[in-house]
């Protein structure tokens, strides 16, 4: 029965609160399926609101699932089919929340040691061991040089990664980090997030990230599950969710996309034509959408080129033509606002030779950067 995958969640459910006689129960998470391969970075990814705590407190073993089945490198954690629930603490699995929860009255090593000095007697590693693992696990998140400091005399960051130094003691399969930068400021975060990514990738350990950041899981991710109102709505690397994504939400909530609305105008291998109010547009899209579809295309903003259109001049059909509204300037790039008939487009270009408020222009799509994705039913 082994499996490569060292993680899998299978139709998970969870609701909070009784089940009330006669209604439909309200779940907070519900038919979650994902997996991680070994050494794999899953970060799942979605607004406030949507499930992510749920979902890892869930494999963590702080929540108790209605329905489905968690598995952790073949070890069945939790199964509602055969009654299986394995105790948080017998789980093995390495964690970091947002508030992460330091002793105070500890120095930076005890801190560190004390998870492998707490819980059963006679499978707790000996002093020699603890001690070997404590220093390694220091040394991983670079504090060895503090290990005497009492942890309140540490900057955010330090206890930041003190906590995860705690986690990395236990050698855990499976390290489950929610929201583990929230609490830092941008620079540091930033930092951390090359950190977390150099460490994770040097020990191979196997991770799941909890985020509503959606740089923090593009920088960092292997796979990322994009999450909305309990539901998974895409699982793949941060380039499909980012360059393909395949539901509306997904395009929505991944980057700044401008999404436009139209139908489907001509079908063939892996694109789509879409005739919209402004313009033809050619898009990637997933398999199965047909003429006459009714989709939104996702169009990135550093996937349109602007030119100004010096002679007033003829517009083809098909052509997009738009207003330069207002731009702002970031250094390597400009951010432009423009006006394409009644719609705001957000478009990214150079800030070399910058275009003027009031330019006309004419705006065509890098086909790479356009995704048609299916209208969602509700909304
Ligand atoms: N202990 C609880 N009791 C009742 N409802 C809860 C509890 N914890 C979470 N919920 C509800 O479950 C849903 C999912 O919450 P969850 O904490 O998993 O979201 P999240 O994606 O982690 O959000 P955030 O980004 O704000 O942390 C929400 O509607 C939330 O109000
Ligand atoms: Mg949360």
């Amino acid at each position: 029965m082994g499996s490569n995958k060292l993680l899998k969640v299978e139709g998970l459910y969870k609701s909070y609160g009784g089940h009330q006689k006669g209604r439909e129960r309200n779940y907070a998470i519900a038919d979650v399926n994902l997996s991680a391969a070994s050494g794999d970075f899953l970060t799942l990814l979605g607004p406030s609101g949507c499930g992510k705590s749920t979902t890892l407190r869930c494999i963590a073993g702080l929540e108790s699932p209605n329905l489905g089945t968690i598995t952790v490198a073949d070890r069945v954690l939790f199964s509602s089919d055969t009654g299986v629930s394995v105790r948080a603490n017998d789980r093995g699995l390495g964690m970091v929340f947002q508030s992460y929860g330091i002793w105070p009255h500890m120095d930076v090593y005890k801190n560190a040691a004390f998870p492998l000095q707490v819980g059963d007697r006679k499978s707790r590693p000996s002093a020699k061991q603890v001690r070997e693992r404590v220093e390694r696990a220091l040394e991983v998140v670079q504090l060895s040089q503090f290990a005497g400091r009492s942890a309140t005399a540490l900057s955010g960051g330090q206890q930041q990664r003190l906590a995860l130094a705690r986690a990395l003691v236990m050698e855990p399969p499976l390290l489950l980090l929610d929201e583990p930068l929230s609490n830092l400021d941008a620079k540091l975060r930033t930092d951390m997030r090359f950190e977390l990514k150099r460490l994770q990738h040097e020990i191979g350990v196997t991770t799941v990230y909890v985020t509503h950041d959606q740089s923090e899981a593009l920088s960092m991710s292997t796979v990322i599950a994009v999450m909305s109102n309990g539901k998974v709505e895409q699982v793949g690397t941060p380039r499909e969710v980012y360059g393909a994504p395949a539901a509306e939400f997904v395009a929505r909530f991944v980057g700044s996309a401008n999404l436009v609305a139209g139908k489907v105008a001509a079908v063939s291998e892996g694109e789509v034509t879409v005739k919209t109010p402004d313009g033809l547009i050619v898009a990637s899209s997933q398999a199965g959408l047909s003429i006459g579809a009714d989709v939104f295309v996702s169009v990135r903003p550093e996937s349109v080129a602007l030119s100004p259109v010096v002679d007033g001049g003829a517009h083809e059909p098909g052509e997009w033509e738009g207003v330069v509204d207002g731009s702002a300037y970031l250094g390597m790039t400009m951010e432009y606002r423009v006006k394409v008939g009644d719609t705001e487009w957000n478009v990214s270009g150079s800030s070399e030779s910058p275009l003027a408020d009031g330019t006309t222009v004419r705006l065509n799509f890098a086909r790479h950067g356009c995704a048609a994705v299916p209208m969602a039913m509700s909304n």
